[in-house]
Formats: C-alpha cells, structure tokens, sequence
C-alpha cells in the first residue's frame, strides 16, 4: 500500500486532539508538512511530531506547494477553509475539510466546482460518523429493522457558553470568521447525522435562533466586543420519506461537554444513540415488540468501531467505504445551514435546495 503524505494545515484544539494524533495511528497515511500562522503553536506540533524546520509554514501556500506533500489537511478556523481547499485544487491535490466547510453556499457551489474540475478526492470532516453508536444505527435502519420512520428529534448540548463560565470574545462568537455560532459549529454536525443514519434529505426547515450574552470580553484584556452570532439555535425540519426531524442545540446548557442524545422513531422500532451521557460513552438503545416495548442498550458490533483518519486515508487512497462525506455532502450541508438562517431571519419555512 502507498503511504500518502500530509500536509496539516491550522494546528489548533481539534488538529491536536484528533487529526495529527489520527494521521500518525493510520497505516496508509505520513504527516510530512505542518502549517500555523501561531509560529509558537508550528514549532511545538514540529516538535511534538518530528517535522523539520524546512517542513513547517505559516503561509499553507507554501505548504500546498510542497513537493513531500500529497494532500491537504485543513483545520483552520471557518472562514479561511475555503481559501486553502481551493488553492488545494489548484495545484491537485486531495484535501480534507472541517465543518462547517464554508461562510456561505456560494462559496460551497465554487468549491465543489473546482473539486470537480480537478478531478481531486475531498473529505468533510463530519466526526460523529465515525461514532460506533450511529454507524449501528445506519445499518439497523438501511435493513429494514425499524420499518417506516416518522421522527428524528436530536439535541446537541455544550455548556461553555454559559455566562457563568466567562469565556472570552474567541473567534466562534464572530459571524466575519465563524459564519454562525451554535447552528454551524455544533448543528451542521447533528443535521450531518440524522441525514447519515436515516438516509434521508431534507426539503424544508423552519428555526429559532438568538443570542443569549451579547457582549463578551476581548482575549486581550482590552475590553468588550459584540456576540454577532447565534448561541442556541432550535430547528424544525421535513425530510423525504415523510420524516419530521426537531433539533435543539445550545451552548449554554449546565453540565454538558458535548452531550448528543438522537432518538429515531420508526413503526417496528426506536432507537436512542447517546454521546457523553457519561464522559466519552457512546451509547445505543432500541425499543421493539421483543424487548417488550422497552428501551434496552444494544451490544455494538466491533465492526462499528473506526478511526475517522484512518477513514480519510482510506477515502484518499480510493477506497472509502461509502460512510464518508465528500464535498458534495458538506456542500448540501452548507445549503441547509444557510436556509435554517434565513428561515429564522425571515420567520418563515424555507424550502432546502
Ligand atoms: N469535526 C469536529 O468535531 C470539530 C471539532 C472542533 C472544531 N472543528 C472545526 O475545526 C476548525 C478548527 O477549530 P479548532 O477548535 O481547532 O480551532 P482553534 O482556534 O483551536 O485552532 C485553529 C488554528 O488555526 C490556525 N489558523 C488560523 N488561521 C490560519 C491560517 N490562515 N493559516 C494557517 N493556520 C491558521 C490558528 O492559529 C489555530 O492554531 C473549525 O472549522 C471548527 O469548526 C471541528
């Protein structure tokens, strides 16, 4: 098997906790550049990882155009992901992209184009598929186990947002680099998964958004700035299948580090997946005629069991295996995010493209 060099760009929490540590356990994949305009932040993941001086940047320019690096590993915050995905396509290279992939749809429809006209591979980041609980539920529900499903309803809970906690002004309370707060940071990932369990499109959406403290202090010390996006975002949805799907997620919710709880109800069966109920668990439950309408824990298979970089080396090397998300999901991902806005902006029903 070829070993396909990497290139990490945006070396900040979820690079440090998932991407470098995924990309050195893959077997098919080498971390061979790394890039941060924080140079104290570059020269300890170079430290940390073994990368040469040579090997290190602060302009990811330099880093696409390295000739050691095979594809493109992008984990800035939101609003330079597209920048460094399209300069990624220019000189053709495969990338991999966090979520929310862009600000806006436009910027998503230009860079699916240029995907496409490259000809290069793409990965959106969308980590909870890779949660054992919810790849169970997606073969439990594609067999059949369920019968017909009426209801998604999910919430997804964090509370450091909380007044309380005084966190400063950080780059996710400000729409010009997050795009939005709750809604793309935490719901673009609880939208992502019950399209990925159910199968299932959206068509139209209805929401409730709004910002609970509107002033937070500057990282600096040097005052106080606006909060200009939403710190909870609630979310009707229709799907196809005739699925009606509620989402409530928060920031500002006592107790929770990254709480999910997704319930699926369909005619034969129920299905509850938990994250975090207890710190780091994933959990599955079901409810049908044999367990006596009652919900009990199901067994996870260990086949359910993955690494999302390992995934991405996979889906690189041509050889995913069709739980991935490419650029054309995060790009129908991006659409509803920027239909949820314009559905509270608007208070109306929007209709998904
Ligand atoms: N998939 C997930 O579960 C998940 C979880 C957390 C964050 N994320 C996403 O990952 C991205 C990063 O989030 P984070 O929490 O790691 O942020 P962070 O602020 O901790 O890290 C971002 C890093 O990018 C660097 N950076 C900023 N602009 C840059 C540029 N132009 N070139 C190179 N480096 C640059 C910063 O210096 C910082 O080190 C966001 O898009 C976020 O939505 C995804």
């Amino acid at each position: 098997m070829a070993v396909i060099r990497v290139g990490s760009v945006g070396l900040g929490g979820i690079s440090g906790g998932v991407h470098l540590p995924g990309i050195r356990g893959a077997d098919n994949l080498e971390l061979t550049a790394l890039c941060d305009i924080n140079e104290k932040r570059l020269a300890e993941r170079a430290e940390q990882y073994g990368i040469a001086a040579d090997h290190c940047f602060t302009d990811y320019r330099d880093l696409i155009a390295c000739p050691d690096v095979d594809v493109v590993d992008i984990s800035t915050p939101n609003n330079v992901h597209w920048e460094i995905a399209m300069a990624a396509c220019a000189a053709g290279k495969s990338y991999g992209v966090e979520k929310p992939i862009t600000m806006d749809s436009e910027q998503a429809d230009s860079l699916l184009a240029a995907t496409e006209k490259a000809g290069v591979k793409s990965m959106v980041y969308f980590s909870y598929r890779y949660q054992p609980a919810a790849r169970y539920a997606r073969d439990l529900i594609a067999s059949g186990r369920l019968g017909k499903i009426h209801h998604v309803s999910m919430q997804y809970y964090q509370g450091w947002g909380l007044e309380s906690k005084n966190c400063p002004l950080v780059w996710r309370f400000v729409q010009s680099v997050a795009a939005s707060g709750a809604l793309g940071d935490l719901g673009c990932h609880g939208l992502d998964l019950a399209q990925f369990v159910t199968g299932q499109q959206y068509t139209r959406v209805s929401a409730h958004l709004g910002t609970i403290v509107k002033e937070r202090r500057l990282p600096d010390g040097s005052g106080t700035g606006p909060v200009d996006v939403d710190d909870f975002s609630n979310i009707l949805a229709a799907m196809d299948g005739g699925i009606s799907a509620a989402f409530q997620i928060s920031r500002f919710c006592r107790g929770r580090g990254n709480y999910q709880r997704m319930e699926i109800y369909g005619d034969n069966a129920a299905l509850v997946y938990h994250l975090d109920r207890e710190p780091g668990k994933n959990e599955l439950e079901i409810c049908e005629e044999a367990t006596g309408d009652k919900y009990v824990p199901m067994e996870i298979p260990q086949q359910y069991f993955v690494s999302q970089m390992q995934c991405f080396g996979n889906e690189m090397e041509g050889n995913g295996d069709g739980c991935n998300a490419d650029i054309a999901v995060g790009v129908k991902n991006q659409h509803l995010l920027d239909a949820i806005l314009r559905a509270d902006a608007e208070a109306r029903w929007v209709d998904v493209q």
